[in-house]
């Protein structure tokens, strides 16, 4: 990361604290800002949990946790990168306070706190059932915690917030019928990915990128997020969510509004987020005519990722008997734009696929002729057509950029011959050891919102797939695919009546 001022001094109340986001990203996050600097000793972390405990029961639970997981805590010799320094310092500065989010209490002795330790700046992160997040607003605002008379009050909300339109709007209501939207954080980690980010700087930055950006040089435009992990533990929430909900409207939106969005007036977050809010609102997904062409759901069954066995979805622990929950998720989708008009997106997102591979594939359109073909120095005539030039964004894993164009093949015979320029992030820079929380965090302290969404975002994102909620709730049922395949036939199917077919994983 590069020098950035230390962010000022504020209590981090994190409702959830045993969880495991607080174990695997919120904790390991803060001692990567610890070590880099970005927070002071000015930060304290007071966890808000219902087990039996003390505080130093709970500074030990992230130890034991980093010692299972071979992190930071426990690794035998030097600390090269401080973070064992940096947990050190961190470590006094937590505290635990056991209370039952729900219960009016337990914010009362929140305030308690705050009057004994004369707490100004504070941030609240909800990392809590997604059923709290409306409650638990009205209780902060209940007991004066939103009064920002002595220093900044901002509440962090994680995903998934709403689970189809109706419900997003409602809770938005609900939350700024008690707070500012300037003070509601709305979390997308997919936001605090570095790479993503760089898609902003990679159009923006670069003339010949942005200068073909639109219909008239592009031919279609894939975005892809595929996991190999399979659902492993996560039945019970999984199940009642299903993969178009976990992380179309959120994740894979995002990233189209990066790819589609108009250059802001200014980088600050309201400019940033209106522009994506506008492509958000111009998304046009599958009506409901048009769901069972343009909107493939799968579920995976029993197989093998990676050599390692992964049972049937139907069977994983928590997930209802007979439940149609998809796995898979392909749409086609446009984007109701003067730049985009007529421009296919086509989305495609799973688990227990055969390659992790989050990446955006924009496909230009062929040059209009078949010159160098005909010139074969056989004089056999051709209408093969060049392969299209091809901008490939790679988001992870081996985060790079590279462009597929065609070259002469040398020889005395005018042939072509497709070649890749390719720019990998770790050959060029020192890719920070992190988890893309610490961004997030830090712009949460620093007050800064362009990473982070706007209501008026979420709720477009939601608008724009709830034809498909509905018709996939009316009936029907996910298809059926390998663990460890590329999906589903129907999504090969989906492009083949464009005549396109997918970027291949794990290329
Ligand atoms: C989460 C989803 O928001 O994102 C998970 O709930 C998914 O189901 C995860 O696995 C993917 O994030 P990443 O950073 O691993 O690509």
């Amino acid at each position: 990361m590069s020098a950035a001022p230390t962010a000022p001094a504020a209590t981090l109340v994190i409702f959830g604290i045993t969880g495991d986001l607080c174990h695997r990203l919120l904790m390991p996050s803060l001692i990567h800002m610890t070590a880099s600097k970005l927070i002071g000793d000015g930060v304290h972390v007071i966890g808000i949990g219902r087990s039996e405990g003390d505080d130093e029961w709970l500074r030990a639970s992230f130890e034991n946790f980093n010692a299972e997981a071979g992190g930071e805590g426990e690794e035998a010799g030097g600390d090269p990168r401080g973070e064992r320094t940096a947990w050190k310092s961190l470590r006094p500065r937590i505290s635990y306070l056991r209370g039952d989010m729900t219960d009016a209490e337990t914010y009362k002795q929140l305030r308690q706190r705050f009057a004994d330790e004369g707490t100004a700046n504070a941030v609240f992160y909800l990392a809590m059932a997604p059923k709290f997040f409306g409650d638990a607003v009205e209780h902060l605002a209940d007991a004066g915690l939103l009064d920002e008379s002595a220093g900044f009050r901002r509440v962090a909300i994680e995903k998934p917030f709403g689970r189809d339109f109706l419900s997003a709007r409602e809770l938005n209501e609900r939350i700024l019928a008690r707070a500012t939207e300037g003070q509601i954080y709305r979390i997308d980690h997919f936001l605090g990915k570095e790479t993503v980010q760089n898609v902003m700087t990679t159009r923006f930055a670069n003339a010949m990128i942005e200068a073909v950006w639109n219909s008239h040089y592009i031919d279609h435009v894939q975005i892809t997020s595929s996991e190999t992990v399979d659902v492993g533990k996560r039945g019970g929430f999984f199940d009642a969510n299903g993969t178009l909900r976990d992380m179309v409207p959120n994740h894979l939106f995002q990233l189209l509004a990066m790819v589609c969005m108009e250059p802001p007036n200014a980088f600050d977050a309201e400019s940033v987020r209106n522009e994506r809010s506008k492509v958000l609102e111009a998304v046009r997904g599958p009506d409901a005519d048009e769901v069972a062409q343009d909107a493939v759901r799968g579920a995976y069954t029993a197989g093998e990722v990676a050599g390692r066995p992964v049972g049937d979805y139907l069977a994983t622990p928590e997930v209802a008997a007979g439940s149609r929950t998809e796995t898979y998720v392909a749409l086609k989708l446009s984007v109701d734009t003067w730049r985009w008009a007529g421009v296919p997106f086509y989305l495609r997102t799973g688990k227990a696929l055969s390659h992790r591979d989050t990446e955006i594939v924009v496909t230009f359109k062929t040059v209009p002729f078949t010159r160098f073909a005909r010139l074969k120095h056989d004089g056999a005539a051709t209408a093969a057509r060049l392969p299209p030039n091809r901008l490939v964004i790679q988001l992870q894993p081996d985060e790079g950029l590279s462009i597929d164009f065609v070259a002469k093949r040398p020889g005395p015979v005018m042939d072509t011959a497709p070649v890749k320029l390719a720019f990998n992030y770790k050959d060029n820079f020192d890719l920070a050891h992190t988890t893309g929380y610490e961004t997030l965090l830090y712009d949460i302290l620093i007050g800064d919102q362009t990473l982070f969404q706007r209501a008026d975002g979420i709720e477009a994102a939601w608008r724009a797939v709830q034809p498909v909620l509905d018709a996939w709730a009316a009936g029907g049922a996910p298809e059926p695919y390998t663990a460890g395949s590329a999906g589903p036939s129907a999504a090969d199917d989906l492009m083949a009546r464009d005549g396109r077919a997918w970027h291949r994983l794990g290329t």
